[in-house]
């Protein structure tokens, strides 16, 4: 096996905030490290990394960047309050009683908190009609201290989402889902991008590995994560394959990827042998296994000892997806103040 520098992407450094761990005796004049060692994964919450004798793939933590992105979006909604009076405002709207969408939204209120950002929070019963939250709706596009506006998914079955998504205003949709904000990215001019994708690019721009011209390949279609992100790697010059559950030979196509990015929704689905030796991998997925824990798409331990850079199930994209949310809520702002 080859070995490679530890630790330091051009976005975080993983050694400054505690993430990576590397014997100090290996650490040369330049501050990379000769020979470079496996990781044994902690039992604490963080994924603690100590050294033995192969080479480990290098964290890519979204909890911290995500914070890196918070910091800069405080400045930035302090600025937008300075110049309006009002600070950048986002409308939360969750429909029912699905406890993981309850979890998100706290998460989601709680980090715009941080940023300075004004919740307008909308809990409505499972019983709400279309009509009501299609007026809900319209009064929070017509409202300017509204700049963004969330509708969590998944709705109740008796409201059509693609109805709701459309009713947003393209110019307060800070989650990237109006079809408008999609056909922008198609044509190669994005206004607002959808949270997950956007966040994921971020996480591939920390660690210096440049996108153009490389093997992207993405696993999983849908038109939050996998469609999105496809044209995001494109637009930055990315040679781009998109699996879903008719590949054929899917393994063989990910070992193709120097960019591998997986949002399949289902466990561990990919294994170290569908990994080709130094890929960035990205990890969309969360899943819930039977002893309750979260895993992601990608089996981590194995993982990590092919890849040159592995995001983390929890800590790694999640995170940033709400970072995405606030940095679309508080560019609305921006637009709308002129400063933009
Ligand atoms: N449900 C799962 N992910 C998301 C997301 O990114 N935005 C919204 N609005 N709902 C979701």
């Amino acid at each position: 096996m080859t070995s490679r520098a530890c630790g330091v992407g051009h976005g975080v450094d993983l050694h400054k905030i505690g993430l990576l761990r590397c014997p100090p005796s290996n650490k040369n004049t330049t501050g990379s490290h000769a020979a470079l060692k496996r990781p044994i994964l902690g039992t604490a919450s963080r994924v603690i990394f100590q050294w033995e004798d192969v080479v480990a793939a290098r964290l890519i933590d979204g909890k911290a960047l995500a914070q890196a992105v918070r910091e800069g979006l405080a400045a930035a909604s302090a600025a937008v309050l300075a110049k309006t009076g009002t600070k950048p405002g986002l409308a939360t709207i969750l429909v029912g009683d699905d406890p993981a969408s309850h979890v998100y939204v706290k998460n989601k209120q709680k980090a715009c908190e941080l940023a300075g950002i004004h919740v307008d929070d909308h809990k409505l019963s499972a019983e709400t009609t279309q009509a009501e939250l299609l007026a809900l709706i319209e009064k929070k596009n017509a409202d300017p201290k509204i700049h963004g506006i969330l509708v969590q998914l998944p709705l109740p079955k008796h409201i059509d989402s693609r109805v709701i998504l459309e009713a947003v205003s393209p110019d307060k949709d800070a989650d990237g889902f109006h079809p408008y904000n999609f056909g922008r990215l198609v044509e190669g001019h994005p206004v607002f991008e959808a949270c997950t994708p956007k966040g994921v690019i971020k996480m591939i721009e920390s660690t210096g590995v440049p996108i153009e011209g490389k093997r992207a390949v993405v696993v999983g279609r849908s038109n939050i994560v996998g469609k999105p992100l496809a044209l995001m790697l494109l637009q930055r010059h990315a040679t781009v394959t998109i699996c879903h559950s008719k590949t054929k030979d899917l393994p063989a196509v990910c070992r193709e990827a120097d960019l591998l990015l997986v949002a399949i929704g289902k466990a561990k689905f990919v294994t170290a042998d569908m990994v080709r030796e130094g890929a960035v991998v990205i990890d969309v997925g969360t899943n819930k296994l039977p002893d309750g824990k979260l895993c992601g798409d990608v089996d981590f331990e194995p993982v990590s000892q092919k890849a040159g850079w592995i995001s983390p199930v929890p800590g790694g994209v999640g995170p940033m997806t709400i970072a995405m949310l606030l940095d679309n809520t508080v560019e609305s702002a921006r637009r709308m103040a002129g400063m933009a």
